[in-house]
């Protein structure tokens, strides 16, 4: 099994804390998509013909694509990959974005998943954010796509310097109103090079005190799981039956074919890959029919320590019989052993053959992760 994500690099604003790769001019809009077409035929063996169970489209703010062009893009991966009949084919959709005519033809093109990204539905958050949307437009949004779409998600950002708990509380009570079979739910990451970086060291703005952070945490875990929400990975938070695929694909390890610039991809065994972050070479590359790919070879620590963090974040824990099947027996004994002091100290237990972190030091799984580490191999 394997997925294809789609990055689209265009956004008609930037959001002060996001560091992903995006472009608002949107001059070379139509070449950058007619050469991830290109890209997605270049690279129709890189799966080696597994099933596709997942087709996501991601950005930047694919939401600005003409509904019928993703159809196109998806009828292009039927055309060249094998797609299982239940793929998941999820879009992103910024509120702003959303219209009934957009949305019905997003689903009359096969779209079956739609991610929203709301990030808050306070005013006064959305515009320190500089979002596109205001609050009226993410209430809005979310009503057209429950309207249409059974499958949906949404985006939720905490732990900004103008959130507090109240805040966080209105802000989940609103999500939870439209009964969403899935929601993401993000901690703030002041991530280098971003405007939110620049406003809190200018000291205009202040991070606010990692102890509400945590109460903000606390409160989300404690209130999603009174409405039956499964939290199967650190920031994700489903409905039974509703995990998200592509999301589920990453974190166990199945490989992944990332189209577009800055797109990431991953064999499924020890090579990861990434496109150019930068429009124009990314264009002149592909016109030259050359993929603009670098690549590393992972090593077995660095398998063992991201199967050891992706492991401790998610639900289902680490497995032994995967570190032993993927990298061998000697790093099993290793976790076995560096893992008995967090056993002790109750941050961490054994479910049969699954390692995984206690409730009360769910917050801190990162940390606790990185001390199960292996530095020198
Ligand atoms: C890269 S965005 C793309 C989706 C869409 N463009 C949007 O913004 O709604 C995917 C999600 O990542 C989350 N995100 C991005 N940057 C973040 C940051 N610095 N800290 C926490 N969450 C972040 C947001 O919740 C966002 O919805
Ligand atoms: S958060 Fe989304 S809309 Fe905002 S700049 Fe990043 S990708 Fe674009």
């Amino acid at each position: 099994m394997a997925g294809i994500y789609f990055h689209f690099p265009f956004c008609k604003k930037a959001c002060t804390y996001c560091n992903f790769h995006f472009s608002t001019s949107f001059k070379k809009k139509k070449l950058v998509l007619s050469s991830m077409i290109k890209e997605l035929i270049m690279r129709k063996d890189f799966l080696n013909n597994k099933i596709i169970e997942s087709i996501y489209f991601g950005g930047g703010s694919p939401s600005l694509i003409d509904p019928n062009l993703v159809g196109e893009f998806i009828q292009c991966v039927k055309d060249y990959y094998k797609v299982s009949e239940d793929a998941e084919i999820t879009m992103e959709l910024n509120p702003d974005d959303a219209s009934y005519e957009y949305i019905n033809s997003l689903k009359k093109n096969k779209v079956n998943r739609i991610s929203i990204g709301v990030q808050s539905f306070i005013e006064e958050d959305l515009l320190l954010m500089n979002r596109s949307h205001n609050s009226h437009q993410a209430f809005r949004s979310i009503e057209m796509v429950k309207d249409t779409f059974e499958n949906f998600s949404l985006d939720l950002i905490y732990g900004m310097p103008t959130t507090n708990l109240d805040k966080w509380k209105f802000n989940l009570s609103k999500a939870i109103s439209y009964d969403p079979p899935h929601l993401s739910s993000y901690v703030l990451t002041v991530e280098d090079k971003t405007i939110l970086k620049k406003q809190i060291s200018s000291g205009k703005l202040h991070s606010i005190p990692e102890k509400e952070v945590e109460d903000q945490y606390w409160y989300m875990i404690n209130y999603l799981e009174k409405f039956k929400y499964h939290n199967y990975e650190f920031s994700s938070f489903s409905k039974s039956g509703y995990y998200s695929k592509n999301n589920n694909g990453y974190w166990s390890g199945k490989a992944y074919l990332g189209i577009g610039p800055s797109a990431h991809s991953f064999d499924g065994l020890m090579t990861r890959s990434w496109n150019v972050s930068q429009n124009s070479s990314y264009l002149n590359s592909i016109e030259q029919n050359c993929l603009p790919l670098s690549m590393e070879s992972l090593s077995l620590k660095d398998r063992f320590n991201e199967m050891v963090m992706t492991g401790l974040r998610t639900s289902s824990g680490v497995s032994i019989q995967k570190i032993r099947s993927k990298i061998g027996e000697k790093f099993v004994s290793y976790l076995e052993e560096t893992a008995k002091k967090r056993v002790l100290s109750n941050d961490l237990y054994w479910d049969g053959d699954h390692l995984h972190v206690t409730k009360k030091s769910k917050f801190l799984s990162d940390g606790i992760a990185s001390d199960l580490f292996l530095v020198n191999f």
